[in-house]
């Protein structure tokens, strides 16, 4: 089988997973270079890996790049991202700068794997959010019409990044001692609390960043700008694993048993519901699981054909890391590396 010259910008908190998933998927990996601000070693799993200065000429001779760096106009993805492809080199990209720019495909494998045949050299992983909600989603939607979608989402701290890991663990530290709760990353604590912002408040909209990505990129992904979405995105003292609360309308009637039976076939998802029993979807379980988990499946009586469900999945995993490499597979399967 053929091997792929292989390369991770920034090992965060995604890149690091990727440098773990590569591994564990047994991605046909020929060199593994990994890129980052600073020059150092990283220690994952026990094995050492260095760590180079990303800069352009690095791209030279790589077949992917998985960019996992921070977003803006200092970010990787920006100054790199482009160089990269100029050098030959297929660039799936985890962050939110090009998402929306049409030469570049939004893709997650399961959905709309069709997006990734026309590639100019850049890819986008989706966002966290949007990914989880659309795995069950987009399923339904093909047997039954999304028009309107209603998202609720519980995000955990990893989705902010390494700090906000250590953040958490250690504001909930001081709690149990007693102690003033030490604050870097969030506005506010987030130990035993819930901070109804993800990302920030650029507009008049009075929708944060999170919130209209989690619109454009359902629009994007399902190829359909009509479907309604309105979304309220919370963090929560998880430390990884996003949950959402979904309530969806469709233009034909889907029953809940119905929507279960279409999920239990869908690739990546796992219907875990029976409420009876204590069974549905928990950050806790979704976490470090390539699926995701859909449960709580009732009717939404306030709209005709609504239904409503709670799912939660891995965003380091599915929302990022494994998203990005499924990508890859998908494109060394069917031959489309090249452009
Ligand atoms: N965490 C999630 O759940 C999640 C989900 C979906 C997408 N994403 C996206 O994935 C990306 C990475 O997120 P993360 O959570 O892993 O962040 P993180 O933990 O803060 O790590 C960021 C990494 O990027 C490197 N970096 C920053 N600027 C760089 C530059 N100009 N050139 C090269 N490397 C650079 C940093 O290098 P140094 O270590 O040398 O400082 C660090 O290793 C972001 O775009 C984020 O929005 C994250």
């Amino acid at each position: 089988m053929k091997q792929y010259n292989v390369c991770v910008v920034g090992i965060g908190a995604v890149g690091t997973e990727m440098v773990r998933l590569l591994k564990r998927r047994n991605f046909p990996v020929k060199s593994l270079v990994i890129l980052a601000r600073s020059e150092r070693t990283e220690t994952i799993d026990g094995d050492p890996y260095p760590v180079k200065v990303a800069q352009p000429d690095a791209f030279t001779g790589m077949d992917f790049a998985f960019f996992a760096g921070t977003e803006g106009a200092k970010g990787a993805s920006q100054t790199l991202g482009w160089e990269a492809v100029k050098r030959g080199c297929v660039v799936i990209d985890n962050g939110d700068d090009f998402r929306m720019d049409p030469r570049v495909p939004l893709v997650v494998p399961e959905i709309n794997p069709e997006a990734l045949k026309e590639h100019q050299g850049f890819i986008a992983n989706p966002n966290c959010s949007t990914i989880i909600a659309l795995m069950p989603l987009a399923e339904l939607h093909k047997a039954a019409r999304l028009r309107r979608l209603i998202a609720s989402t519980y995000q955990a701290v990893s989705g902010t990044g390494g700090a906000a890991i250590r953040e958490l663990d250690a504001q909930t530290r001081a709690w149990v001692a007693g102690q003033p709760l030490p604050r870097e990353v969030y506005p506010h604590p987030i130990a035993f609390n819930l901070i109804p912002c993800v990302g920030s408040f650029k507009d008049e909209s009075g929708e944060s960043t999170e919130e209209v990505k989690m619109r454009r990129e359902t629009h994007k992904i399902l190829g359909d700008a009509s479907i309604r979405v309105s979304t309220t995105c919370v963090r929560v003292p998880v430390f990884n694993a996003h949950s959402i609360s979904i309530n969806a309308e469709f233009e034909k009637p889907l029953s809940p048993d119905e929507a279960r039976a279409l999920l239990a076939k869908a690739p990546g998802v796992t219907v875990v519901d029976d409420p009876k029993q204590a069974v549905y979807p928990m950050p806790l379980d979704a976490s470090g699981k390539y699926d995701v988990l859909v449960g709580r499946i009732r009717r939404d009586p306030t709209v005709e054909n609504g239904l409503a469900l709670w799912c939660a999945g891995d965003n380091i995993w599915k929302g990022a890391a494994q998203n990005a490499i499924q990508i890859a597979e998908v494109m060394v399967q069917r031959g489309w590396i090249r452009r």
